[in-house]
């Protein structure tokens, strides 16, 4: 061992004990910490790679949290962070306002589809989720209709963790330990056509795509159009592993929406920053939402921040006379935020990522497709750089996982074994058991080879285990 690796060891060895003793990390069992061997250290990042304390090289299959877009080790998104810093670190859009969140509002609002021209900022997704919800419900009161305050999600979607947001969250998983949160959410069956039968349902995508939207038009009917506020959805949702719109369903939610005077809020806060290859996801989708929620890629991570971009019509009854909106963050729009988000999407433009993304989604797709010659592997799905793969005990019959199956597949090897050779992605079983790949946009083919074969080899290592 040379001197430099015994510093790093060392280094590791100090680092684990303080994270031991300190660090409480997110969704995540302190036992891992206490208990186990530690927690991975990632010291480094560069283009789609990591690496850890120990200087081992991984591939990011994630793009850390579906957040690097533009890739790891952007050194003119670092100096964007510190012109703005020396210029003006801080100032807040508390009745006042900095030229970088100015520039980005108008720059977000070029991007967004049709009226969406008002930018409320935040610092991250759950947020952006909470502002729409107050936003939705105080829009209606505004307009004399104070009885719309309920919102409906659906099954197994993530919209974050304040209560607000957690009420739209559909994990009951995630929710039974902070009960009561805020009332008013209600579930709709999400669009895992690959289960659509355990829903009752049967037939094609397009007519899935009619009848999971007429699940949304039966909630609102059943708890009275004049209760219900938003509808809160992913373009593609993320939580159950990747679900992507059947023909046809977006179209029909805008239809019923309009119908019964509830606002569709589009939640892209994985979705939108070229996720889908579009910068905004409702765009691949063809569908006009009266507010999107974004964040993560919008810096490519490099400083946090996040926005609830709104319509001029929702905006219209808060623009007179003494009338606000009585929400904020002291971060949200932070001038080095803003500052860095305007360069990422400067290097989006100027490496056409979005287009880069379309081209290659269909390659991607097939290289993971090719994995179902696996007996594990029982549906891959997906779209854009944004993909699921749903493991399987039975392909022929979809049986999947009981709970201890899923605890040993998941917990007890799969997510260990991807990182140790070579890949961080996500394992999980918030639904079904899946993998997650969310690769930085500037992947390409080659690396979709290479993530495919290191799969390939953990999951029949996997199989030969159940
Ligand atoms: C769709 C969606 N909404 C909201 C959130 C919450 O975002 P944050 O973790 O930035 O609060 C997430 C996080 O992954 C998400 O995927």
């Amino acid at each position: 061992m040379s001197t430099i690796d015994r510093t790093v060891r060392t280094d590791e060895q100090a680092l684990q004990q303080k994270a031991r003793d300190h660090l409480w990390m997110h969704f995540a069992r302190q036992s891992t910490m206490t208990e186990g061997d530690g927690v991975p250290i990632i010291v480094r990042g560069e283009g789609h790679h990591i690496w850890d304390a120990a200087g081992k090289r991984y591939i990011d299959g994630l793009s850390g949290l579906f957040v690097v877009n533009a890739g790891h080790g952007r050194r003119r998104l670092a100096e964007a962070a510190a012109r703005q810093a020396e210029q003006l670190a801080f100032f807040p859009i508390w009745s006042y306002a900095h030229p970088s969140a100015i520039e980005l509002a108008e720059r977000l609002a070029s991007y967004a589809p049709g009226d969406l021209n008002r930018v409320f900022y935040s610092t991250g997704g759950g947020e952006a989720v909470e502002t729409a919800f107050k936003l939705a419900k105080q829009y209606w009161k505004l307009m004399g209709k104070p009885t719309k305050h309920k919102v409906i999600s659906r099954a197994i979607a993530y919209h974050g963790t304040p209560q607000g947001a957690l009420a739209i969250t559909g994990l009951p998983g995630m929710k039974s330990m902070f009960e009561p949160v805020t009332p008013g959410g209600f579930r709709v069956p999400n669009t895992n056509f690959y289960r659509a039968d355990e829903m009752g349902f049967r037939g094609t995508p397009e007519e899935f795509g009619r009848w999971a939207a007429d699940r949304i038009e039966e909630m609102i009917l059943f708890e009275g159009a004049d209760t219900v506020a938003a509808v809160f959805l992913e373009p593609v949702q993320n939580s159950g592993g990747c679900f992507p719109p059947p023909p046809g369903y977006f179209q029909r939610v805008r239809e019923i929406c309009d119908r019964h005077d509830v606002l569709l809020v589009s939640d892209e806060v994985i979705c939108a920053f070229g996720r889908i290859g579009e910068w905004f996801a409702c765009d691949a989708y063809g569908y006009i939402p009266d507010m999107i929620t974004c964040a993560k890629a919008m810096t490519s991570g490099y400083s946090p921040l996040g926005a609830t971009i709104v319509s001029d019509r929702v905006h219209e009854p808060f623009a007179h006379g003494q009338t606000s909106f009585p929400h904020g963050y002291t971060f949200a729009g932070h001038p080095v935020s803003a500052a860095v988000a305007l360069e990422n999407l400067d290097i989006f433009e100027e490496e056409g990522l979005n287009e880069r993304v379309r081209e290659n989604s269909p390659i991607f797709r097939s290289t993971l497709e090719r994995l179902n010659d696996l007996p594990i592997v029982g549906d891959v799905r997906g779209d854009g750089y944004f993909f699921g793969i749903e493991l399987v005990k039975d392909k022929a019959t979809r049986e999947t996982f009981d709970d201890d199956e899923s605890e040993r597949l998941l917990r007890g090897f799969l997510s260990k074994a991807l990182y140790d050779a070579g890949l961080y992605c996500r394992a999980d079983d918030r639904g079904d058991p899946v993998i997650q790949l969310a690769p930085p946009l500037t992947t390409g083919p080659a690396e979709f080879d290479e993530i495919e074969q290191i799969l390939r080899g953990v999951l029949t290592e996997a199989w030969s285990r159940l």
